[in-house]
């Protein structure tokens, strides 16, 4: 198994990510994670990066969009990632509010998760944001940016839709992903844009480009653990691929258990406790005494 094999390895630092640009090493490789098990699994795979995206907000907390999650939610659940020890680095996503009012609280909000165990924090918007990007970076936090579809703003980008379709938008995006790079960003998360308009900007790129729904050329790929696993009910975006169907194997599990209990085959002796016979003789008799 994976995770009995699994050997100890370097803890990965947001340099190290940022090294791999180039290098000729493969690409890169980041799924989110949310709790101690799942960042177990996630690390006992060999992952670069464990992303404890807001994505938690959907497909933990059941809500229908990333805009419920605070500071406070996520620095729970990086800590539970964080106290599995994984030696992937910890990213840290600023939800949505916790860089848009000022400095002060941007900076504070991005060290809060740091403390709780991050290596690095991740937020969304190009050029708009570079202030927030810069105060933490002053802070001395890594920052990883996100651009393209970016879900704390599908409010304002009119869903969940793929972006950069036409030329004006897509020129925006390779402004946005500049910026982004100038302003000190050790990686960026490109999600959901064409292929065609990856390759376009891939050359420009001296930081590593994880894509989610950006095509082949990036420098690594995410993807959202309970997509990947078949967690989480629904085909979801174009771009997941399911690699096990788990939520079926889970309910099946449960099924299986319910079945034990309502046949009385559950528990079994060997799932019992036992006591010491002469203790159980001298309950007996205390309990026919009284
Ligand atoms: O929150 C998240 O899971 C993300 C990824 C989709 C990149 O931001």
């Amino acid at each position: 198994m994976v995770l009995s094999a699994a050997s100890k390895r370097v803890a990965v630092t947001a340099p190290a990510v940022a090294a791999r640009k180039g290098s000729g090493e493969p690409p890169l490789v980041m799924v989110t994670a949310y709790d101690a098990p799942s960042a177990r699994a996630v690390d006992a795979a060999g992952a670069d990066m464990i992303l404890v995206g807001d994505s938690v907000a959907m497909v933990v907390l059941g809500y229908d969009d990333t805009l419920q999650v605070t500071i406070d939610d996520m620095v729970h659940h990086v800590g539970a990632v964080a106290r599995s020890h994984p030696a992937a680095l910890v990213v840290g996503d600023l939800p949505w509010l916790s860089y848009h009012v000022s400095r002060a609280e941007t900076v504070h909000n991005a060290a809060s998760l740091v403390r709780a165990g991050a290596g690095a924090v991740k937020l969304e918007g190009g050029a708009k944001r570079i202030e927030s990007v810069r105060a933490i970076l002053d802070a001395e936090i890594p920052v990883m940016g996100h651009i393209g579809l970016t879900p704390q703003t599908a409010t304002a980008l009119g869903g969940y839709k793929a972006q950069g379709k036409t030329a004006k938008s897509a020129i925006q995006l390779c402004e946005d992903a500049l910026a982004l790079q100038a302003v000190g960003c050790f990686a960026i998360v490109f999600e959901a844009i064409p292929s065609a308009l990856t390759g376009e900007i891939m050359p420009t790129m001296a930081i590593p480009v994880i894509g989610i729904g950006a095509g082949p050329s990036t420098d690594g790929q995410v993807l959202v653990f309970h997509d990947l696993l078949g967690i989480r009910e629904g085909l979801g975006a174009r771009f997941v691929k399911r690699y096990a169907d788990l939520l079926d194997a889970m309910a099946t599990g449960v099924s299986a258990f319910a079945a034990d209990v309502r046949g009385r085959s559950y528990p079994a002796p060997e799932h019992g406790y036992s006591m010491p016979e002469e203790e159980l003789a001298g309950l007996r008799a205390a309990l026919q005494g009284s």
